[in-house]
């Protein structure tokens, strides 16, 4: 991707079967033109995020990578999966960047050092819903699926706090899931969406809107351009 080559291990999302990765790429300034192209553009990129990031769910950690490329100076990148874990660290020592690029097994953010905050916290989600009650088989499946939008419901209400001063939470999702479920949680935590980022893309047979949506405290509404609904 984006001309560099990657670790891909088993049981981890893998972004040669998803547009998702390249999309998420394009979202934080860090694809080149056009999110699947070989042009690198990670150095400086205009846009890209500064400062320090919180990925979210790194997978193979092309993202957390490309940030710590981009000149992000801190990027802890979390994932539930044992395996994307270490798929992020292979990647960061790949592309040199293990110095910048802490990669932990998390739960969102309970393994976080206390007292840690970023400039960025992103998550591209695993956004298809299921009922509250299944159970994801796989690990693999979990990059999917989330039951009962639990998680991302605890994404939503903690994420905010994790917050440098002028920081930002960014949540790449897509029509794949239920944006209107979503939004209910985000109303019931006091929670404002606010679409920063669209495009859509043909998957299979479907045209599919992916969407990046911004997560501010209700209270801090003002300024935002356009709402999900
Ligand atoms: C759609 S994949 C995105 C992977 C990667 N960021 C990319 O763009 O290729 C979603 C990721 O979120 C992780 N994930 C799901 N639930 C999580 C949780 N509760 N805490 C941390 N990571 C989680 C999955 O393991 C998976 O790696």
């Amino acid at each position: 991707m984006c001309g560099l080559e990657w670790d891909l291990l088993p049981e981890v999302f893998a972004p040669i079967y998803s547009p998702a990765t390249g999309i998420a790429l394009d979202f934080l300034g860090l694809a080149g033109d056009s999110a699947q192209t070989d042009t690198p553009r990670f150095p400086g990129a205009p846009g890209a995020p500064r400062g320090s990031l919180l990925e979210i769910g790194s997978g193979t950690g092309v993202v957390a990578v490309a940030a710590a490329l981009a000149g992000c100076g801190r990027v802890v990148a979390a994932d539930i999966n044992p395996a994307a874990v270490l798929n992020t660290s292979m990647n960061a020592a790949r592309h040199g960047v293990s110095g910048r690029v802490r990669a932990l097994r998390s739960d969102l953010f309970d393994r976080l050092d206390p007292g840690e905050r970023f400039d960025t916290v992103f998550w591209s989600s695993n956004y298809v819903l299921a009922p509250a009650e299944y159970r994801p088989r796989t690990m693999h499946e979990r990059a999917y699926v989330d039951p009962g939008y639990a998680a991302h419901g605890r994404f939503l209400e903690g994420a905010p706090g994790l917050l440098a001063p002028g920081g930002r939470v960014l949540l790449h999702f897509s029509s794949r899931g239920d944006v209107p479920a979503l939004r209910r949680i985000a109303d019931r935590c006091g929670r404002r969406l606010d679409v920063v980022r669209r495009t859509a893309v043909r998957e299979g047979e479907h045209e599919v809107e992916h969407m990046l949506l911004e997560v501010t405290p209700a209270a801090d509404s003002a300024r935002r351009p356009e709402v999900v609904r």
